[in-house]
């Protein structure tokens, strides 16, 4: 069992940045990643459709064969966390309730900011979770959309990100927060940016990084730690690899290698021939 991969999946690219935390933080681990580039993205679409897609990369990456599961994506946490803790076998770990956690512990004012997708922030995921450790904390909300576009096209240290930061962030500048959630799978790209633009006194938490303090643990309480593995990744996109691979290997900080590309497959064939 210790032996296992950990699966992770995302809707695209942007579930690298919880990858590269959980690498960092477990090097010996094998990870497998699953990224469906062909419908990305997530961040518009329904509760429904996510949940279905959300069922269909788990049951992909089962078939695999993991020890754990990490939605390393906001929006799929925020909607198909609780299916899928119940359909599955395994311990299902998503990006919220980790980053959540870390909010409430880091708030003196009580006052926490949380920024990410359309469909996170109209799901009040966050604001649940952190209610629901600290019923008195206030939790103050931005959808940021263009953030996505502006990592992914590469654009992080351009005039448009602070622009846009700007304009997302300034109401929230306002508004007393101590603690502000980058509750979107990219944003830790951005995470100068929206310091420089929230104000530096602003504590900024990333909902990744405390995700892979949570892998970890989990997989300790669980006795299910690889001690003695080489690590590792292999990845699994549902379009063309190239553009995954060139935005990803920019997000990862190295070259990708390892992609396999289920293009002329749909996902829902893969399950049932295997
Ligand atoms: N990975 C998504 C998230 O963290 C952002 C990209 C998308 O909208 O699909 O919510």
């Amino acid at each position: 069992m210790k032996t296992l991969s950990i699966g992770m999946f995302d809707s695209g690219v942007g579930g690298l940045t919880v990858l590269k935390e959980v690498r960092a933080l477990l090097p010996q681990e094998h990870i497998i990643y699953f990224g469906d580039t062909a419908r990305v993205p997530y961040g518009n679409r329904s509760p429904q459709t996510i949940t279905k897609y959300a069922l269909e990369s788990a049951l992909f990456l089962l078939t695999k064969g993991i020890k754990l599961l990490v939605i390393a994506c906001n929006v799929s946490s925020a909607f198909a966390l609780p299916i899928l803790r119940k359909r599955f076998p395994i311990p299902v770990i998503g990006v919220i309730e980790p980053g959540a956690k870390e909010a409430v512990r880091c708030t003196k004012r009580k006052r926490v900011g949380v920024i990410g997708t359309k469909g996170t922030i109209q799901s009040q995921a966050y604001e649940r979770s952190i209610k629901g450790l600290d019923p008195h904390i206030a939790v103050i909300s931005q959808s940021c959309p263009l953030f996505v576009p502006i990592v992914e096209e590469g654009l992080e240290h351009d005039d448009v990100a602070y622009l846009m930061a700007e304009k997302y962030l300034t109401k929230m500048r306002h508004s007393r927060i101590d603690t502000l959630v980058m509750g979107c799978t990219h944003y830790p790209v951005l995470e100068n940016v929206i310091s420089h633009a929230i104000g530096k006194d602003v504590q900024v938490i990333h909902s990744g990084r405390e995700t892979a303090k949570e892998v970890k643990e989990t997989l300790k309480k669980r006795n299910l730690l690889n001690n003695s593995g080489k690590g590792g990744c292999e990845y699994f996109v549902t379009d063309a690899p190239e553009t995954f691979k060139d935005i990803g290997s920019r997000l990862l900080g190295e070259p990708l290698k390892h992609i396999k590309s289920l293009r002329n497959m749909d996902i829902k064939d893969f399950l049932l021939s295997s």
